[in-house]
């Protein structure tokens, strides 16, 4: 029977104890649920609510139970709905009736609030462990291969010369704000709900800041019905989650279409790729296709979250039990594609020359013969006609840039100068751009030694 059957004359049917347990997802915070429960008895004992001889039997007992789960030496059985009536229902088995005062002035729906708490912080710590490893894979290999010419894209065209190094820092910024991101969802989490109770606190002398010390939280949440209704927390971490998936996604999508033998940029290592069953040239890029289909779950996880909250009122519903699986799957899941993206990158190969000839027989330095004119005093807009009239002139006799001459460049525009031509070099191209963010190399340098910075000093 249930722990809470006083008014009951049977116990809900099996359908129903099917449907409502949730102990399989549960079992995976049974750590930080006797972790609870221990911090606790420890207050009960200090109030004086218990005496100190049952608070340390308690305490023996829940220790007790946390080895059995542990070696897998206890399965209870789904009729105890939950881990939290799981570990109380086998404490009072070892112990006796002192197993029943570990209940006093609290509920579940303060333990349960607890648990997903303790449980997240490690995990948000070792989610931005992966980030800052991913951030720092990327840095070096802006260091290792950045200073290789490519042609930046926009609408997936060639646009303008870059370093490889720059396309890259794009990247390592986002996530670098992923970081920022999950810092800030951490310290919402930080906050211990434990006492709340039900949803009104507790007639009982409890010390809620003596519990939050022993379990290491920051502070309280300290309205005791927002601490067991309130989900936002889980929210901002899958929302946080969601983010940082669609920058793996864009990366992923990159990793596809760079590694493919039409691009041919990259080459990933064969620990990331697969071959095909019937086509053997095959060397597909299933790993980055992965994180790319995994940023969907991720969403999933978190519209999940928002709709079963939406409209829910005030304080504790059992809606709320359904929040696990998609924290846990959104949690589990991006830390996986986060280190997995780290891997790739630190294990492929730039293919340098191929960029090279990516930048040839292109229009890509369209913008440099413009951007000469307005070094000579051209307004921006007459400069863009001429260089237009430029490209088509070369399209027209099947030519690229490399076949314009001075004369050509005066009969298109009087402003044209002997140097003009020196203005069609790729990399005196990204070098021109030292704006700040620009693409010159002593830019991107600067920006791989502020991101290195925000990697060691753990922010
Ligand atoms: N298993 C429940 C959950 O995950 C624990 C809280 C149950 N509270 C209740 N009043 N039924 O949300």
């Amino acid at each position: 029977m249930p722990l809470w059957d006083g008014r009951f004359d049977g116990g809900p049917g099996r359908e129903m104890q099917l449907f409502s347990e949730s102990l399989g997802v549960d079992l995976s915070l049974f750590e930080e649920d006797i972790a609870g429960s221990i911090a606790h008895c420890t207050m009960l004992g200090e109030v004086g609510l218990i005496t100190e001889e049952e608070a340390s039997a308690l305490r023996g007992g829940l220790m007790a139970v946390r080895e059995e789960l542990r070696q897998g030496l206890y399965e209870p059985d789904v009729s105890l709905e939950d881990v939290h009536m799981a570990v109380e229902s086998r404490l009072t088995e070892l112990l006796g009736d002192v197993g029943g005062k570990l209940h006093t002035a609290r509920s579940r729906n303060d333990q349960v609030a607890t648990d997903v708490r303790l449980w997240l912080k490690p995990r948000l710590a070792g989610l931005d462990e992966g980030l800052a490893r991913l951030v720092g894979v990327l840095l070096d290999r802006v260091t290792a291969d950045g200073r290789t010419l490519m042609p930046g894209f926009t609408h997936l065209q060639h646009g303008q010369p870059i370093w490889l190094g720059h396309h890259l820092l794009a990247h390592a910024w986002m996530l670098s704000r992923d970081r920022e991101r999950l810092a800030g969802a951490a310290a919402r989490v930080d906050l211990c709900p434990l006492g709340a109770g039900a949803m009104a606190g507790t007639p009982h002398p409890i010390d809620r800041h003596r519990t939050a010390e022993l379990l290491g939280f920051s502070g309280l949440v300290e309205n005791a019905m927002d601490a067991v209704a309130a989900r936002d927390h889980l929210q901002e971490v899958v929302s946080v989650c969601a983010i940082c998936m669609t920058h793996l996604s864009r990366m992923a999508e990159e990793l596809v279409l760079w590694s493919s033998p039409a691009f041919g940029l990259v080459r990933l290592s064969d620990a990331f790729t697969t071959g095909s069953s019937i086509m053997p040239q095959k060397r597909n890029p299933d790993a980055a296709e992965l994180v790319r289909g995994k940023a969907g779950r991720v969403y999933g996880d978190l519209v999940a979250l928002l709709t079963m909250v939406k409209g829910l009122p005030l304080a504790y519903n059992r809606d709320l039990q359904e929040d696990k699986e998609p924290l846990l799957d959104a949690l589990g899941t991006t830390r996986a594609s986060v280190s997995i993206m780290g891997s790739m990158w630190e294990s492929l190969t730039v293919e340098r020359e191929r960029y090279v000839e990516e930048l040839a027989g292109d229009f890509l330095l369209a913008t440099e013969l413009a951007d000469y004119l307005v070094g000579k005093g051209v307004p921006f807009r007459e400069a863009h006609q001429v260089s237009g009239r430029l490209v088509r002139w070369c399209e027209e006799r099947n030519v690229d840039f490399a076949a314009l001459t001075l004369k050509v460049l005066s009969e298109h525009h009087p402003a044209f100068g002997e140097d003009a031509l020196l203005w069609l070099d790729p990399a005196a191209a990204a070098e021109r751009r030292r704006s700040m963010g620009g693409t010159a190399w002593e830019e991107v340098e600067r920006q791989v030694r502020t991101l290195r910075e925000t990697i060691s000093s753990g922010k």
